[in-house]
């Protein structure tokens, strides 16, 4: 019970800065404070091993999410493929990466099935149930299994995509249903830096 409270505290204090994170003025003292990114080992949608070092030397759109989602991840992977026609071809110029939370269902090739609904540039993570917790963490993204009715599950998940540069530096959150003007400005900014 007292494990259960402290692994709660622990959530909320992550979150806490996050949500700070999600208003739409800039830089803000909360966020500065809070390293979001760092190493995950993983696998992309061909089976091979991926690592922060894959993403470096392009600025990286991330976020997290799995393919049973009924709602927030295809809105958000849809709004993704429009934000990249929209760039033209600097979207070459861009990682757009979706990485599960939800490893025991989602495998490579679930993943690969999955994101062929979507802009071809869209790359796939997962891994074992470990290495995912462990990438989520490094992330500062909370996810969550909720039973459902009947058998099966789905999973409660944050939802903002985040931006990194080229070195892999935090830049900036695009919240979820952000309008499109302003995720495509943000966009924009973190190619030309
Ligand atoms: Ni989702």
């Amino acid at each position: 019970m007292r494990k259960a409270l402290l692994a709660t505290a622990a959530i909320l204090l992550a979150a806490a800065p996050l949500a700070a994170c999600n208003r739409q003025d800039g830089a803000s003292a909360a966020r500065s404070r809070v390293k979001i990114g760092g190493p995950f080992n993983l696998v992309d949608m061909n089976g091979k091993p991926v690592t922060e070092q894959s993403l470096l030397g392009k600025p990286t759109a991330i976020f997290f999410g799995f393919t049973y989602c009924p709602e927030v991840c295809p809105t958000t992977l849809t709004d993704l493929t429009a934000l990249l026609k929209m760039l033209g071809p600097d979207a070459d110029k861009l990682n757009v990466v979706f990485v599960s939370v939800d490893p025991e269902r989602d495998t490579p090739e679930q993943l690969r099935t999955y994101l062929s609904n979507f802009d071809p540039r869209i790359q796939g993570f997962t891994g074992t149930p470990e290495t995912v917790a462990k990438a989520a963490k490094a992330y500062r993204v909370y996810y969550q299994k909720v039973p459902q009715d009947g058998g099966g599950y789905t999973i409660d998940h944050s939802s903002s995509i985040y931006l990194f540069d080229a070195k892999g530096q935090f830049v900036t959150p695009i919240a979820y249903q952000s309008p499109p003007d302003r995720a495509l400005t943000q966009l924009r900014a973190l190619l030309a830096r």
